[in-house]
């Protein structure tokens, strides 16, 4: 076992994706002075800092403007915006000439390893949380701090901390009973397992799934794989637009959020109802066109290979040597048939983002609602028994309490600041006295 700090940090960050990295850009940018200075660290299971790097595909878009990024609706004036990030990049002015509020996801990528990069807190790669809990000292009296258990490149080490910040990020959803390998992918790991294979022995490949990376996984095996037949599974009649219109984008807007968290019931179930087409099982429409151009010109060649399965869903899939056997439910004629692929691609969406597995004998002290969902309040911290002071907060996993936004990037940079004004009013208050730890 490592050493122990000395001091409980303020706050640690559990992940290192644009969640916290924009955590970590707003305590930073609390900072008034020395002696207000907030001690926080931040722990990343991954080698180095990487955003869905397995769908850095060339030309794929962001789904959000570029004004979206890690500080600029809090604070417009930071060292960290995607503006400040061009003018030093030298491309300020090639930006603006372009015309365009959507970078590449490569563009914003890079713009989000040079703000990792210049952050000045302490940020631990190639580190798994494994375990937040109490210390095991603290059943004698009132405990002082959590200790998060971190496995490191070096072993385990322990960590004390008043706060803990969990993001994490979606976690990637197969059907029922469909188990991965080298070829059958989940759509989170699709650059490198497509790396891995030699393209001649692809000649027939899938793709399942209606959603964004469905569309662009099909688009780039179409491209990457000339000789070969694509096939689209799609368990709608064809790919739907989403909606990114003014009045429906509203509901990415920060004051959405206390519409929602303090909405009746009713209210909430209207923003799911009416709106989750701004971002789930949805498609650009820039992406479903030129699909549909590709598709179309080949007809008019008669040399059709992108195929779309539509109304269509995976009911199982077998391996048999290097080729994957799939059974396809259609709507269209009620019948089941087989088909065989060389790969098959699930771009089959994500869970929520779920702590429970970290939280380990923490659950005890968290309080859920009668649906069994965590409760969490307007800050982000989840509701607890007086007998565990400390915060709690989550980026992501809080869908059902702050609404669309929870896990994307539309309100990443206020719903980050809110959380650092949290943990700075909190200690304010233990400071004064009027807050027993936390
Ligand atoms: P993210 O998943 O990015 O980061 C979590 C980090 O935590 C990871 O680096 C992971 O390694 C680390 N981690 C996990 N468990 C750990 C542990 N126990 N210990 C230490 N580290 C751990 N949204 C949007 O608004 N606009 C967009 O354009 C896009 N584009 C987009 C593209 C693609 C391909 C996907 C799949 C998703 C999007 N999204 C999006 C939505 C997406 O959720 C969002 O962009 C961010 O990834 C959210 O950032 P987070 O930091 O919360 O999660
Ligand atoms: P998604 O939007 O949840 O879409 C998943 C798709 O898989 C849905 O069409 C779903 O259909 C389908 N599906 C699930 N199980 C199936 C089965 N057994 N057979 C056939 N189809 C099945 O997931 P996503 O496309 O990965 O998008 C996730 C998030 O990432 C979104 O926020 C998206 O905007 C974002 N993203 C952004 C970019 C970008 O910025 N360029 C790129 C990719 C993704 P049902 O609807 O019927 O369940």
């Amino acid at each position: 076992m490592g050493t122990h700090e000395p001091d409980p940090y303020d706050v640690v960050g559990i992940g290192f994706g644009p969640s916290n990295l924009s955590l970590a850009v707003a305590l930073e940018e609390q900072q008034a002075s020395p002696s207000s200075r907030i001690e926080a660290t931040f722990f990343e299971r991954q080698a180095e800092f990487g955003w869905h790097r397995n769908m850095l595909l060339p030309g794929a878009t962001m789904q959000i403007s570029f004004l979206k990024d890690l500080a600029t609706f809090r604070n417009p004036a930071s060292r960290f915006t995607f503006i400040t990030y061009l003018h030093e990049a030298g491309r300020l002015a090639q930006f603006v000439n372009n015309q365009d509020f959507f970078p590449t996801r490569q563009e914003f990528h890079q713009y989000l390893e040079w703000a990792a990069a210049r952050i000045d807190y302490d940020v631990s790669f190639g580190s798994e949380v494994t375990t937040v809990r109490l210390p095991e000292s603290a059943g004698s009296g009132e405990p002082e701090h959590l200790e998060i258990e971190v496995g490191t490149p070096s072993g385990r080490k322990l960590v004390r901390t008043r706060n803990v910040v969990i993001s994490t990020g979606l976690v990637p959803r197969m059907p029922e009973g469909v188990e991965r390998g080298d070829r059958v992918w989940h759509s989170s790991e699709f650059l490198t397992r497509f790396a891995a294979l030699n393209p001649a022995d692809l000649k027939n490949v899938a793709v399942v799934g209606a959603g964004q990376s469905a569309a662009e996984i099909a688009g780039f095996l179409h491209d990457a794989l000339p000789h070969a037949q694509v096939s689209a599974v799609v368990p709608s009649y064809g790919y739907s637009i989403a909606d990114d219109t003014p009045f429906a984008n509203q509901v990415f807007d920060p004051a959405a959020v206390d519409d929602y968290h303090f909405g009746t019931a009713q209210a909430k179930d209207a923003f799911w109802r009416y709106h989750k087409n701004t971002n789930y099982s949805v498609v650009d429409d820039e992406v479903i066109r030129d699909l549909f151009r590709r598709s179309y010109e080949e007809e008019v060649r008669g040399a059709k290979r992108l195929h779309l399965l539509n109304l269509t869903r995976v009911a199982s899939v077998d391996r048999a040597g290097d080729a994957v056997k799939v059974t396809l439910d259609s709507l269209l004629d009620a019948e089941r048939r087989e088909v065989t692929f060389d790969a098959l691609v699930f771009a089959t969406g994500y869970d929520t983002m779920e702590p429970t597995t970290l939280l380990g004998d923490l659950n005890r002290y968290c309080l859920r609602d009668e649906a069994g969902r965590l409760v969490v309040e307007r800050d982000y911290r989840i509701a607890t028994t007086p007998e565990l002071p400390f915060g709690i907060y989550l980026q992501g996993g809080t869908e059902h309490s702050h609404g669309l936004t929870s896990s994307l990037l539309s309100n990443l940079a206020v719903r980050s600041g809110e959380i650092a004004d949290s943990i700075v009013y909190r200690r304010s208050q233990r400071e004064l006295g009027t807050l027993t730890v936390g």
